[in-house]
């Protein structure tokens, strides 16, 4: 889980670039953001890791792999890893002690919530009419 928040992290560096590309500046924006919060999941499992002593890797992530670079494709990008880190999660669960249940119940709130945005987006982005403008309105803070 910890490779994949960190892969997740550079996945959003990554989208991020690919909404300014798109002059999508509040997506791009939304999605810096997001890319701080994975790091920050990432230290969540690494704090946890420390305080029942052993050491979290840190793995090399990848190049994000992104055959579709339109908006609907960068939003069903973000969908399918965010839907599937939550499926590990739910996966690695039931292998874990009780003390690790404990936390990754929070993580599992966490990931539920990254995961349900994401499939918010998808819809927001058809609910919009594939309107790139109208969409990115969504994201202004
Ligand atoms: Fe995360």
């Amino acid at each position: 889980m910890a490779a994949s928040e960190l892969q997740a992290r550079q996945n959003y560096i990554y989208l991020a670039n690919c909404a300014q590309k798109h002059a999508l500046f509040n997506l791009q924006a939304y999605f810096e953001a997001e890319a701080d919060s994975e790091q920050e999941h990432y230290y969540k499992l690494r704090d946890f890791a420390n305080d029942t002593g052993w050491e979290l890797e840190t793995s090399a992530v990848e190049e994000p792999d992104l055959e579709d670079e339109s908006v609907k494709g960068i939003l069903a990008y973000v969908e399918a890893f965010e839907v599937q880190l939550l499926k590990d999660y739910d996966r690695f669960y039931p292998k874990a002690s009780p003390t690790t249940q404990a936390f990754l119940v929070k993580m599992l709130k966490i990931q539920t919530k990254g995961a349900g945005e994401a499939m918010d987006n998808v819809r927001l982005w058809e609910t919009c009419n594939g309107i790139p403008a109208l969409f990115d309105q969504n994201f202004k803070k």
